[in-house]
């Protein structure tokens, strides 16, 4: 017997590791009022009768219920009760304390004189009135709360409510969630104020509402590691017709990061709904709509959006938006960059939002202005919305706790007047050490915030660990790099690994100690941006990520180094594989345009996006990076300024910017506009097509400026005259013309007379499907582009002087002579 007992302990030592499913620390299963055990989903609710059970019950003056007449149905568990006739209580002590779901189970029935269904309770966990005059109805009832537990042990009071009220419960569970089961970062709270950021949501007691397999079947705690219950949408959906179910018949990619199976099962991300493209073409339903119905009158509500690509065929397809309740939620979600850019890859985002007065959460998708007409789709795998619960009664707490907190609270108290006499001791010291130290103060009162971005709940977890590739290592607030290991990065600063300078300092190519590959950009004290351009960078770049954008990997602030280090873009600048020395392979005009594309998309996303109206100020070739297979990347926000406010038109501020790239109205007037960042990139777009720099003083006078040059052969329609003549005969006629109008529309002279970003990047994507599409040479159809601008004669600004330095001569990129230096230079040269 004991040896078998022994191989059967063996077997089940063996089977546990190769178990893939989540296994909480504490996990406490109850059958309420009864003297056995019930399995339940192949869960065994143990008596809280017996021994091992009642030492959780406690101030027992409870009553054991049991229904000698169940429904046939009925599962075991819920033939038996726990009365509560007075305030009684359960309490667990917990292994882990953190994040734990607690769930209850009512299924009313009458016995012994108890009509259950007449019962009038409230309930409080761990302190917080989670159910107040609680009256189940008829049918079984399933309540979960999600909490954190601040202390090792949990308390469950039932307290009867009215003059015959008293509580009753059937079966119980306490478990711990998994790690990051709710995160503090990240979560979007939507409203008719936009989308700002919601903090502290793990410190929230969550009540679950509705749990939902959008364009699947049910799932039941069988196939789902926490053993919860997820329902299609079907009953939810607004306009039917609008979505269409897709399955995949793949297991999900998860990513390290991204959702796991205990955020959401397999399953639920196996399947969605998509936009049904045969009916949605009527464009006032060009949205999938749920409504859930909720507790009405503002009452917050989280609400976490599942969402895996299995409809694309490739990444970077798909964009969509996503409004909660007719609020913009999530404009251009892109699912490719939030996915660590595998298809099939789960991720989830968090938003808070407050009810309607009709007590309705509603959430759209819809495809994104900037998918491509192919791509027009929009996506749902799953939704949770749970309740924000309010948390008042709280004189409740038991006196013998309150007792405990103030034995508790002395001794602590004590030993926290000791350590606040230490701290202010050495805060005067590090105060007076600061004095000496201006510099670094400034540094360390930057609002600084971990990076997170879009604010999408898997992003954020990426951010504070694995996307760094080191969770360990850096930890939760995972941007701050220790200077040790940026000196072992960059090999000491070994000057051979420099691959650029700027007006901030030297960039290092650099690996850290997890074989990821970094740019170190090393600010050089006194340098000339200096330190508000590091401050500004760090705010700005904590805030965004998109697969257009160069993120941030960290930075450093020790021994009054200002360090920022970005993730490393393989092939480097756009400039280098145009023209110079540095030119290899000329790239292919198609190669040309999905580059322009990206970094407009880029753009775009600083100047609209959840950071929302950010002004690069510095767009020129040398700031577009190139990544491994081509992709564009916009770096450099080293100049960024926030966009204007509601009530402003434009930010004045001192001229900035590269010269040849300079819009002439900001130039004149010191006003700045995205539209300034257009005009940039208007050069940017002949310099790609004629692969020249946008200022080559070594040419005749007319030549000298590209977009003045490139400007004046459009106008006259020859613009195949200066092309790259690497392109020559490679360029369809209807997307170079396309190509060169927007680019003619971008240098328009006044600002209010250039597109948006978004109207170039619809424009650069029509040039794209000119040259992809067979006829060549058709006519298209320009209504949907461009409004004809006329422009006027281009003054473009001063000619440069001699002694500025050639474009092409540095080669780096990271960062060129910006125009501070320039106009110093000019102002002292037109001075004299
Ligand atoms: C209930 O289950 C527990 C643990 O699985 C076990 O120790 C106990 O003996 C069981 N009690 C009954 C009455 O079967
Ligand atoms: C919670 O658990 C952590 C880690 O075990 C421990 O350091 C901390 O003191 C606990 N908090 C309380 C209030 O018990
Ligand atoms: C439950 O008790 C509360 C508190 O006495 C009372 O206000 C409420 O009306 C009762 N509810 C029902 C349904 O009896
Ligand atoms: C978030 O929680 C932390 C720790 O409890 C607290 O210090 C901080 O003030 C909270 N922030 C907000 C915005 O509630
Ligand atoms: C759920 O799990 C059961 C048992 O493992 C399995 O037979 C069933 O197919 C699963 N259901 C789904 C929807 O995957
Ligand atoms: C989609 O729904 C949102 C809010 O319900 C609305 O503002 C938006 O205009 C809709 N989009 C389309 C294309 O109908």
């Amino acid at each position: 017997m004991e040896t078998q007992k022994l191989i059967i302990h063996f077997i089940l030592l063996l089977l546990i590791p190769c178990s893939s499913s989540f296994t909480p620390i504490d996990n406490y299963l109850l059958n309420c009022g009864s003297q056995n055990n019930a399995s339940l989903f192949n869960r065994i609710f143990m008596s809280d009768s017996t021994n091992q059970g009642s030492t959780f019950l406690s101030a027992d003056k409870s009553i054991s219920l049991i229904n000698r007449n169940p429904h046939a149905d009925l599962h075991t568990l819920y033939h038996t009760a726990r009365v509560f006739p007075s305030t009684g209580s359960y309490k667990f002590s917990l292994r882990k304390n953190g994040t734990h779901f607690v769930r209850f189970h009512f299924s009313p029935f009458k016995a012994q004189g108890f009509d259950l269904t007449s019962a009038n309770f409230s309930v409080l966990v761990d302190g917080n009135l989670v159910l107040t005059n609680f009256k189940p109805g008829s049918g079984a009832l399933l309540k979960e709360f999600i909490l954190k537990v601040g202390s090792n042990f949990l308390e469950i009071v039932f307290r009867p409510e009215g003059n015959l009220g008293f509580g009753f419960v059937n079966a119980m569970e306490v478990f711990t969630a998994p790690d990051d089961f709710v995160i503090d970062y990240g979560t979007r709270l939507v409203g008719p104020f936009g989308v700002v950021e919601y903090k502290n949501l793990s410190y929230q007691v969550l009540e679950t509402i509705h749990r939902i397999n959008v364009g699947g079947v049910k799932v039941t705690p069988f196939n789902d590691s926490l053993w919860r219950t997820w329902i299609p949408d079907e009953g939810f959906l607004v306009f039917k017709d609008a979505a269409k179910p897709v399955v995949s018949t793949h297991t999900p990619n998860y990513q390290k990061g991204g959702a796991t199976r205990e955020i959401a099962p397999d399953n639920v991300y196996m399947t969605a709904q998509e936009m049904n493209k045969d009916r949605s073409i009527i464009a006032s339903q060009f949205n999938i709509t749920w409504d859930f119905p909720v507790a009405p009158g503002g009452v917050r509500h989280l609400v976490r959006l599942h969402f895996s690509d299995i409809v694309s065929r490739a990444l970077s397809l798909l964009y969509f938006d996503v409004y909660i309740n007719g609020y913009s939620a999530y404009k251009d979600l892109d699912l490719s960059s939030l996915a660590f850019h595998v298809l099939a890859s789960p991720v989830y985002v968090d938003f808070v939002t407050d009810s309607d007065d009709l007590g309705v959460i509603r959430i759209s998708v819809s495809p994104s202005e900037l998918s491509s007409s192919r791509g027009m789709n929009a996506i749902l795998n799953g939704a949770e919305v749970m309740k924000l619960v309010n948390v008042v009664d709280s004189h409740v707490v038991h006196r013998k706790k309150r007792l405990w907190v103030l034995l508790v609270g002395s001794i602590v108290g004590g030993v926290v007047i000791l350590l606040l006499v230490i701290a202010a001791f050495l805060l005067a010291l590090k105060c007076r050490k600061k004095k000496k130290k201006p510099k670094q103060r400034a540094v360390e009162n930057v609002g600084w915030t971990p990076l997170r971005f879009y604010g999408g709940s898997s992003l954020s977890r990426l951010s504070e660990g694995t996307a760094l590739n080191s969770p360990g290592s850096y930890g939760y607030f995972g941007l701050r790099i220790p200077f040790a290991d940026i000196q072992s990065a960059t090999n000491n600063f070994d000057r051979s690994l420099i691959i650029g300078t700027g007006g901030f300092g030297m960039v290092y190519k650099g690996v850290l100690k997890d074989n990821v590959k970094v740019a170190v950009k090393r600010g050089m004290p006194g340098s000339r941006q200096g330190l508000p351009e590091f401050q500004t960078e760090i705010t700005i770049l904590s805030k965004i990520r998109h697969r257009h954008l160069v993120s941030l990997v960290g930075y450093c602030e020790e021994n009054s180094e200002m360090i920022l280090v970005y993730e490393y873009v393989e092939k480097g600048p756009l400039k280098k594989h145009l023209y110079g020395s540095g030119r290899n392979e000329p790239l292919s005009w198609k190669q040309r345009l999905e580059i322009c594309i990206g970094a407009a998309r880029g753009l775009h996303y600083l100047h609209t996006g959840f950071a929302r109206g950010i002004i690069h100020r510095d767009i020129k070739s040398t700031n577009i990076l190139l990544d491994e297979n081509h992709v564009a990347k916009v770096a450099d926000f080293g100049l960024s300024r926030s966009g204007p406010c509601i009530d402003e038109t434009h930010v004045s501020t001192g001229v900035k910017g590269s010269f040849g790239y300079l819009d002439p109205e900001y130039f004149r007037r010191q006003q700045l506009t995205d539209k300034s960042d257009v005009y940039s990139f208007g050069v940017v777009l002949f310099e790609v097509l004629c692969a020249r720099p946008a200022v080559d003083p070594q040419l005749d006078r007319e030549q000298v400026n590209l977009a003045e040059w490139a400007l004046a052969w459009q106008k006259k329609g020859m613009l195949e005259h200066i092309i790259d003549p690497y392109l020559v005969g490679k360029i369809k006629q209807s997307s170079l013309k396309k190509f060169g109008e927007t680019a003619e529309k971008c240098l328009a002279e006044y600002g209010v007379d250039r597109p948006t970003i978004g109207a170039v990047l619809w424009n650069l994507e029509y040039a794209l499907q000119l040259q992809e599409t067979d006829q060549e040479g058709e006519s298209y159809d320009d209504s949907s582009a461009l409004e004809p601008v006329n422009v006027t004669t281009t003054i473009i600004p001063e000619g440069p002087s001699c002694n500025i330095r050639r474009e092409g001569d540095n080669d780096n990129g990271y960062s060129d002579m910006s125009a501070t230096e320039v106009f110093s230079q000019l102002m002292n040269t037109e001075g004299r």
